[in-house]
C-alpha cells in the first residue's frame, strides 16, 4: 500500500525524496507529501492531493524545501478520503513531530478519544495522526524522542511502517516496523529508509530489512537498530543485485507493456537454472524427499492473481501428484479454522511477499504446524523470510499494479514443484515428465514468438473496447486461465467482467447473454475442446459476440464457428495457461489504452496490499 522514503545526509533531501516517491508511486497514488527539516530546525511539510506530480509542481521539484533530512509518503487511503489534510506526513498539534505511516493503527479511535480528552485538537480523519499527536503527548512527559517513540509503540495496535521526525532532534529519523515492509539503506555519508528497494537503488544497493518490533535511528553517520526490548541489534546487510533500469520504463509507454514483453526473459531466469540434465532441480530447497512423502494435505494460499496461479496449480498438482490440493484465498483461509497439522504442506504464493492477508495465513498455518514453501518475487520480503523454504521467481521488479511477469514466473515455478514432487512420489508418468520439462525449456522461446505475432490484438481491442460487460468462459485449465484474464480486464479497463466454468453457464449465467454480449471463449485445453465448442455454440445462439482463444492445432476447427480467433503455440497440456495468458494480458492492455485508462495505476488499487 502506501510508499515510504526517508533520507538523512548532506545533500538536499527534497529532490531525493521526490525521486524515491516516483518509484514507489505504484504502492499508492491518491495523495503525496514530504517533510524536510530546515537548517533552522523547522519542519517544513508540503502535501498535495492526487498524483505525485501535483506535489512536485507545488514545490518546484523540491527546490522550495531546503534541508538535508526528510521523509516522503505516497498514500493509498484507508482511513479518511484522499485529500490534502488526510495525506501524510501528519504533524502534531504543537508542530514538533511529523509522521509517515503505512498500515493501520487499529486502536486509533480509543487513542484519539483519550488525546481529545486531554485537549489535543485533530486535523485529519486518519488513524496515522494519532501517532504524531501521541508522540508529542509522551514527549512532553519524557523530553526524549527515542523514549517517546517507545511509549507510542507500546500503546498502538495494528500494522505499521513508521517514519518519524522531531524538530528538537533535527539530525535523525526514527523508524519502526510491525507487519508492514520497511528497509534501511546505507549510503556514503547518508542513510535511507524505504518501503522497498526501488525507491533508493539509485543511491545505494546496500540494504537491511527491518524485522517486526524493531526501531531504527537513522543519522548521516549510520543507523542504529534496536529490538522491542530496546537492545541494540546487528543487522545483516543485503546487496540488491538488479539494475536501476529494471524499474524504469525503458522506452515503453507503460510498465505493464514492458513487463508483458519481459516475460520470456523472466521465464528464462525462473526456469533454466532449475533444470539439470532433463530433471527439475530445486536448488536451495530444504525440503527432504522423506518430508515430501509425509505430507497428507497440500494447500495453496494466495490473493489476487497469485491465487489464480494457485487455481491452475491445483489442476496441475493434482494431476501430477494424485493428491488432493486445496487452493484458498488467504483472506478466507486465515479465518476458516483450516485443517492443518504437521503433515500439511502450505504453498504460499506472493509477488510482493508483503500481502498482509497472505502473511497472516502463513503465520496461522505455521502456528498449526504446517511446513511453508513459498513462491515469492521480492527477495528478502517478509513472506520469504518467514517461510520454511522459498523459491524465488526472479522476475525482477514489477511496477505496474496489474501483474504479468510475476504471474507467469509463479506459474512456471509451481509447475516445477509439481514435477519435482511427482518424481519423488513416483506419481508422475515418466513420459509426461520428460515432455513437460522439455516444453518448459522451450516456453520462453515460444512466448517470444507469440509476443512477436500478437499484432491483431489492438484491432480486437478497438472493436470491443466499448463493451461494458464481458464473460470469460472455459473448462478445466481454461477456466482457471479465464479468472486471470477477467481480473486483468476489470483491473485496468474498469469493464465489468466475470469468468465462468463453461459447464456452469446453463445454471444461471446464460440468462445474461444477449445480442452483442462479449464472450471470450477459451478453448486451449485439448481434452475438452469439443465440450468448449458446444458452449461457444450455445452463447453464439443467444447473440453473443465471441472472441476465441485456442491453440494453433485447433485454430481451423475453432474458425468454423468463430470469426475472431486468437491462437497460441501448442505445448504440453499443463503449460497451456502459461502461453494462453499472454494474449489475454495484451487484450486487457489495449482495451484499457483505447478507453484512456491510467494503465499502470488503476483507480482504487495498489500493488502491494499491506492492509486487510
Ligand atoms: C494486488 C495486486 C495483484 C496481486 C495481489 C496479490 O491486488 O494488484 O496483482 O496479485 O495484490 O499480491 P501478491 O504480492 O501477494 O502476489
Amino acid at each position: 500500500m502506501c510508499g515510504i522514503v526517508g533520507f538523512v545526509g548532506s545533500e538536499q533531501a527534497a529532490p531525493i525524496l521526490l525521486d524515491g516517491l516516483a518509484r514507489l508511486e505504484y504502492r499508492g497514488y491518491d495523495s503525496a507529501g514530504v517533510a524536510v527539516v530546515s537548517e533552522q530546525h523547522e519542519l517544513q511539510v508540503r502535501k498535495a492531493k492526487g498524483r505525485l506530480q501535483a506535489l512536485s509542481d507545488a514545490i518546484h521539484g523540491g527546490a522550495d524545501l531546503k534541508g538535508c533530512i526528510g521523509m516522503g509518503h505516497t498514500r493509498w487511503a484507508t482511513h479518511g478520503a484522499p485529500s490534502e489534510v488526510n495525506s501524510h506526513p501528519h504533524v502534531s498539534a504543537g508542530g514538533k513531530f511529523a509522521v509517515i505511516h503505512n498500515g493501520i493503527i487499529e486502536n486509533y479511535v480509543e487513542i484519539k478519544e483519550f488525546l481529545i480528552s486531554q485537549g489535543v485538537r485533530f486535523k485529519s480523519e486518519t488513524d496515522t495522526e494519532v501517532v504524531a499527536q501521541l508522540l508529542e503527548f509522551y514527549y512532553h512527559e519524557c523530553h526524549d524522542f527515542f523514549e517517546a517513540v517507545g511509549r507510542v509503540l507500546r500503546r498502538i495496535e495494528g500494522a505499521y511502517a513508521l517514519g518519524m521526525l522531531c524538530a528538537d532532534c533535527p539530525d535523525r529519523i526514527i523508524a519502526a516496523r510491525k507487519d508492514a515492509p520497511l528497509l534501511l539503506g546505507y549510503g556514503d555519508g547518508c542513510t535511507f529508509l524505504a518501503s522497498d528497494a526501488t525507491a533508493i537503488i539509485r543511491h545505494t544497493r546496500d540494504v537491511a530489512y527491518m524485522e517486526d518490533g524493531e526501531v531504527a535511528v537513522l543519522t548521516a553517520d549510520g543507523i542504529r537498530v534496536y529490538n522491542a526490548l530496546s537492545q541494540p541489534v546487528e543487522k545483516e546487510h543485503h546487496r540488491i543485485d538488479w539494475e536501476v533500469s529494471a524499474a524504469e520504463k525503458g522506452g515503453y509507454q507503460h510498465f505493464m507493456l514492458k513487463e508483458i514483453m519481459e516475460q520470456p526473459e523472466a521465464l528464462r531466469r525462473a526456469i533454466f537454472p532449475r533444470i539439470r540434465d532433463g530433471k527439475i532441480a530445486l536448488g536451495g530447497m530444504k525440503l527432504t524427499n522423506a518430508q515430501i512423502r509425509d505430507f497428507s494435505r497440500i494447500f495453496i494460499v494466495a490473493c489476487g492473481s497469485s491465487y489464480h496461479v494457485g487455481m491452475i496449480g491445483k489442476y496441475n498438482l493434482e494431476h501430477l501428484l494424485h493428491r488432493s490440493v486445496e487452493v484458498c484465498l488467504a483472506s478466507e483461509f486465515r479465518y476458516s479454522d483450516p485443517i492443518v497439522d504437521e503433515h500439511t504442506l502450505v504453498i504460499v504464493i506472493s509477488q510482493s511477499g508483503e500481502t498482509l492477508d497472505t502473511m497472516a495465513a502463513l503465520r496461522e498455518a505455521k502456528k498449526r504446524g504446517a511446513y511453508i514453501l513459498s513462491i515469492v518475487n521480492v527477495v528478502g520480503s517478509s513472506i520469504a523470510r518467514e517461510s520454511d523454504d522459498v523459491l524465488y521467481t526472479w522476475a525482477g521488479p514489477e511496477i505496474a499494479v496489474a501483474t504479468t511477469k510475476a504471474y507467469s514466473t509463479q506459474l512456471a515455478v509451481l509447475d516445477m514443484i509439481g514435477l519435482y514432487f511427482g518424481e519423488v512420489l513416483g506419481t508422475v508418468d515418466p513420459a509426461e515428465y520428460g515432455e513437460v520439462v522439455a516444453e518448459l525449456q522451450k516456453l520462453p522461446e515460444k512466448m517470444e514468438a507469440l509476443l512477436g505475432r500478437c499484432d491483431d490484438i489492438p484491432k480486437y481491442a478497438a472493436e470491443y473496447f466499448n463493451h461494458n460487460s464481458v464473460f470469460f468462459i472455459g473448462r478445466n485449465l481454461d477456466y482457471a486461465l479465464g479468472l486471470e484474464g477477467s481480473l486483468k480486464l476489470k483491473e485496468i479497463s474498469y469493464i465489468h467482467s466475470e469468468a465462468y466454468a463453461s459447464g456452469e453457464l446453463k445454471h444461471g449465467t446464460i440468462s445474461l447473454i444477449e445480442d452483442g454480449t462479449l464472450v471470450i471463449a477459451l478453448g486451449t485445453y485439448a481434452p475438452l475442446f469439443d465440450k468448449a465448442m458446444s458452449n461457444v455454440v450455445e452463447v453464439k445462439a443467444r447473440g453473443a459476440d465471441v472472441l476465441a482463444l485456442t491453440t494453433e492445432s485447433h485454430a481451423k476447427e475453432m474458425a468454423k464457428t468463430v470469426e475472431n480467433v486468437l491462437t497460441i503455440p501448442d505445448t504440453a497440456r499443463l503449460l497451456l495457461p502459461s502461453l494462453g495468458v499472454v494474449p489475454l494480458q495484451l487484450f486487457s492492455y489495449y482495451v484499457a489504452l483505447q478507453r484512456g485508462c491510467d494503465i499502470d495505476k488503476p483507480r482504487n488499487l495498489a500493488k502491494s496490499v499491506t492492509v486487510e
